[in-house]
């Protein structure tokens, strides 16, 4: 993918190989491309499929009582080496661990989704962003309590916004 002006770039020799990561299955989602994924899982309602490999399957157990589960997942087609990017949407540009943006160096996702059925053979979800066929890599319960601050900002996000809204 080609690089934005004013995005910063570091050599993939930094990527160092410090710990293994093992794919437990993949998701199913209606979108092909990247151009077909929406930006997050929350500007969807499109139905897509966790599928587990089948020695994973007992580690569902319970799973059924959650309503919502925090599914992560690997960016395959991911650019690992940006460290700074410029969003599409704003005319500034940001460090990308102040970003959501998939290209990152260990392009770790995650969504919060509705648990809408087990199946034989993983989870029928729905308010995930990407693409069909991303690899699968752990799974666990949304906690209100925990993990919802409703509080919580993001400065340059809304700084980002209300420009947008007063250029329009
Ligand atoms: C902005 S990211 C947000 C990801 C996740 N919801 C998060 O916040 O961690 C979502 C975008 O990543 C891109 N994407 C989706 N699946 C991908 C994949 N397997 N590899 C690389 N990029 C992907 C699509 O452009 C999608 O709109």
């Amino acid at each position: 993918m080609p690089k934005r002006p004013g995005e910063l770039e570091i050599s993939d020799k930094l990527l160092t190989q410090d710990a293994w990561v093992s794919f437990i299955g993949h998701i199913e989602t209606p979108f092909k491309n990247r151009s077909e994924c929406p930006r997050n899982g929350r500007k969807t309602d499109e139905i897509a499929y966790v599928k587990l490999k089948p020695d994973f399957l007992p580690a569902l157990k319970s799973i059924e009582s959650c309503s919502h589960v925090i599914i992560f997942y690997w960016m395959h087609e991911a650019m690992r080496t940006l460290v700074q990017q410029c969003p599409k949407f704003d005319d500034a540009c940001h460090g990308t661990f102040a970003l959501r943006s998939p290209n990152r160096p260990n392009p770790i996702s995650i969504s919060v989704v509705e648990l809408l059925e087990v199946m034989p053979d993983g989870l029928k979800i729905r308010y995930i962003d990407c693409l069909d066929g991303t690899p699968l890599l752990d799974i666990k319960p949304y906690f209100h309590q925990t993990d919802s601050i409703p509080e919580a900002e993001v400065g340059w996000h809304a700084t980002a916004a209300q420009k947008m809204a007063k250029d329009a």
